[in-house]
């Protein structure tokens, strides 16, 4: 039975943690879905990590939903989430409406993935709820907004900062948000809005005490050039591909193969 947005709520109340990732592909989305993972998030971190973009920033919608309706096609367990990209959402709940609508419609999408709270996207999340679209909230370290936090620091440092990303949190459940990714805050943080919540939290850099976790699939598997402090690598494929493919080359070269 593919896995619902319920199913997630429920896990918290079950005291069972949430496994999250992030595909931009059909091959990397099937293996993903096969190794029994909860959610997959077609994150907007696949402009970096798939289209070579420096940050998430230049990503269009139109380009996400290509990727995601490619994920959707390697998916039959896990739920499919897909992030509105910077500047699909941000100018009215209207054009948020749209864009995760073409996410829902065009590409299969369960959900949508936004970022941001108190108090635009508060409004907007509501809107999207109220018209049946499921949204996940994505608060603390969220990165469209780099250019105004001065670069991918760690937020919610300070009482006042984490007060501030409490009351988002809250305000984000209250508009309906059915989860929340909690993105690189100090992990008491992570405690202090899981406990708070009752739907699930899901941490990136967030600490132990969240209800689920998220990873970028190319920094759990070792791809990335480059990764964050509070990534895991579980495998280096970046060394195995790579001397996979200089064999490969040896051999033709030698004329080893075929
Ligand atoms: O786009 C992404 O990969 C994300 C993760 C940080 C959760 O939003």
């Amino acid at each position: 039975m593919a896995i619902t947005t319920q199913q997630l709520i429920r896990l918290k109340q079950q005291g069972k943690a949430i496994a999250a990732v992030t595909a931009w592909d059909y091959l990397l989305a099937s293996l993903l879905d096969q190794a029994g993972v909860d959610l997959i998030l077609v994150g907007d971190s696949l402009a970096m990590v798939a289209l070579g973009y420096d940050t998430t920033l230049p990503l269009t919608l139109d380009e996400i939903l290509h990727h995601a309706k490619a994920v959707r096609r390697g998916v039959k367990q896990a739920l499919v989430v897909v992030d509105l990209p910077f500047m699909s959402y941000q100018e009215s709940p209207e054009q948020a409406i749209r864009a995760a609508g073409r996410a829902l419609k065009e590409a299969g999408a369960q959900a949508v993935k936004l970022e941001g709270g108190y108090p635009a996207m508060v409004a907007t999340v509501a809107r999207l709820v109220q018209a049946g679209i499921p949204v996940l909230g994505h608060v603390g370290l969220t990165p469209q907004s780099v250019h105004q936090f001065g670069g991918y620091r760690k937020q919610g440092t300070s009482p006042e900062a984490s007060d501030r990303i409490v009351e988002e949190a809250i305000a984000l459940e209250q508009a309906g948000v059915f989860g929340i990714i909690l993105e690189h805050i100090p992990s008491e943080l992570g405690l202090r809005i899981s406990q708070k919540l009752t739907i699930p939290t899901i941490g990136i850099g967030a600490g132990p005490h969240c209800d689920g976790q998220v990873l970028v699939t190319a920094d759990l598997l070792g791809l990335s050039d480059w990764q964050p402090p509070f990534a895991k690598s579980y495998v280096n494929l970046r060394e195995t591909v790579t001397q996979a493919v200089q064999t490969y080359c040896t051999e033709v070269r030698e004329h080893k193969f075929p």
